[in-house]
């Protein structure tokens, strides 16, 4: 899958303009893009990363990284996920960045979703939920997670996000209304965000292959 990835990644690059700071997401398909953006940076102002995985990533190809509260709003953000439905909503935070891949994706104008060909489904659910916890509601959140969805929370043990939070994974599930259940585990008290994109789903979609596809 990783020459999908590449393929897709690369794709990407056509969405950047001259000019742009743009928003970068997390994970391995990002990677691609990143590498990608490496060779057109004295073209755009700079980036606004979504992890420390990213960011340093991004410093060693000498990319500037800017401070979203110093940016406004971005033209682009590029961002794998870990599955995309027929709508271009998304499973996001495979990688434990979620929230701060939300707050990018929110802030921009316009949301291009890499991925390579298995991350498409017909409805979300197959991979696991991620849910972002403050570390003292852990067990809470399991629990109403458990009551709310029937769905099966598990710890990921020994992962702290760049936020220094823990990360539930919800199995079992089957999301036939992704923005509700959006909503209703956001409401939980210690959820900090849910890698649910439903709200503010993806706007382009690009499947890696040869050759890429482009869904708008
Ligand atoms: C990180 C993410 C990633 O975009 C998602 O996990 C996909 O990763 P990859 O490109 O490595 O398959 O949401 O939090």
């Amino acid at each position: 899958m990783s020459e999908a990835k590449r393929l897709a990644g690369e794709k990407a690059i056509e969405f950047v303009e001259d000019g742009m700071i743009v928003g970068v997401g997390t994970g391995s398909t990002v990677a691609y893009f990143i590498d990608a953006l490496a060779g057109i940076k004295d073209r755009i102002k700079g980036a606004v990363s979504s992890s420390e995985q990213s960011t340093a990533r991004l410093k060693q190809h000498g990319i500037e990284v800017l401070d979203l509260n110093h940016t406004g709003t971005l033209s682009l953000y590029v961002d794998g996920a870990d599955e995309c439905d027929p709508h271009k909503r998304l499973i996001k935070g495979g990688g434990a960045a979620l929230t701060r891949e939300k707050i990018i994706a929110e802030a921009s104008k316009q949301f291009v979703c890499i991925v390579d060909p298995s991350k498409q489904v017909p409805v979300l659910g197959r991979f696991p939920l991620p849910v972002e916890v403050i570390p003292m509601a852990r067990s809470l959140v399991a629990r109403e997670i458990l009551a709310l969805t029937g769905g099966q929370p598990v710890w990921r043990d020994g992962v702290t996000t760049d936020n220094g939070n823990v990360v539930l994974d919800i199995h079992n599930l089957s999301i036939t209304d992704p923005m509700a259940m959006e909503r209703e585990i956001n409401q939980i008290p210690g959820v900090v965000s849910v890698g649910l994109f439903a709200r503010r789903p993806a706007d382009i979609v690009i499947i890696g292959g040869e050759p890429p596809i482009v869904l708008r």
